[in-house]
């Protein structure tokens, strides 16, 4: 989910609770903090249930074979299925049973630092609305079905649920260091956009293709982009666009190679040798890459979003 940092100081100071807080599942009330938490989840009527229901049947036609299997792995783990919204307070206590996460409720956009809070004490914020019938094919802000289905699933992965935590420590750093945007280009080509390569095959593990039916074909299966492997210092160097399908995906071995390639790397070093704004355009490919394939960019091409491109 993208975040921002709303301006002032009455935000600049991190909430200090004891340590059994950070991992209570949302009907413990004691970690609802009083900004930036919404104090309890929407109540969804029949129609929002309805709207999850339709969509999470839709992205099951899409995603066997296209998804991650640690991503399945995760959806079978869960009950997300049919349902109706689910409850965040069910949906943590079966998450904080496999591994220590839970899902708290947050309004549309929260400060980074808050979201950077959530995330390094194994809760992950979620969006508390759900898109409408009319926003039912995209939406660009993250809603509950963005941030839970597409995002919880990866979080009963033992060793992802620990580079999400790592993730959220490594933010802080990153502020400190002001690089916060080559930060953010890492979440959003792995969390976010990420691939794995499986035995089978390429597989979508990013939350942003796997909450959408359009992208997790396209990220597997069209000539356009570039598939490219996961290398941390060319990522952090590299532009993404937020409001179409990306012209780049990064591809990891596994995630014990993306917990090793980013979370054992000395970041200070390489944050003192990135510049502060990005060098690399999203479609290049450059000759440090190791290429899985060189994207034909026709989609991007032919004007991409709204320009009636066919996803290809
Ligand atoms: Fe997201």
């Amino acid at each position: 989910m993208d975040a921002v940092i709303e301006n002032d100081s009455e935000f600049a100071e991190i909430p200090t609770m004891p340590e059994d807080v950070f991992t209570a599942p949302l009907k413990r009330p004691a970690h609802v903090g009083e900004d930036w938490l919404e104090p309890k989840q929407t109540e969804y009527d029949s129609e929002d249930d309805a709207i999850w229901n339709d969509l999470f049947a839709r992205q099951m036609e899409i995603l066997p074979g296209r998804a991650a299997s640690a991503f399945m792995e995760g959806l079978d783990r869960l009950d997300l299925g049919t349902g109706g919204v689910p409850d965040f307070g069910d949906l943590s206590e079966a998450l904080d049973k496999l591994t220590g996460w839970s899902v708290v409720p947050v309004p549309m956009l929260i400060p980074d630092h808050i979201f950077f809070w959530h995330l390094a004490n194994r809760r992950f914020p979620a969006g508390n609305f759900i898109r409408t019938r009319e926003t039912f094919d995209y939406i660009q802000e993250p809603d509950v079905f963005h941030d839970v289905f597409g995002h919880v699933p990866m979080l009963t992965n033992p060793v992802f649920a620990d580079y999400m935590q790592e993730y959220g420590r490594a933010g802080f750093r990153a502020m400190e260091h002001n690089r916060l945007k080559a930060l953010g280009a890492l979440y959003w080509y792995t969390v976010e956009f990420g691939l794995v390569q499986e035995e089978a095959g390429l597989r979508a593990y990013g939350a942003g293709i796997l909450s959408g039916p359009t992208e997790a074909v396209f990220s597997v299966e069209a000539k356009s982009p570039n598939r490219i492997m996961l290398n941390v210092d060319r990522v952090m160097r590299t532009d993404y666009v937020i409001s179409d399908l990306q012209p780049t995906y990064f591809v990891i071995e596994s995630f014990e190679d993306l917990y090793r390639k980013t979370v054992e790397r000395d970041f200070e070093r390489l944050y003192k040798s990135l510049s502060p704004s990005f060098t690399y355009a999203n479609s290049a490919v450059i000759d440090v890459d190791n290429v899985v394939n060189v994207g034909t960019q026709e989609y991007l091409l032919r004007g991409g979003r709204g320009s009636g491109a066919r996803p290809v």
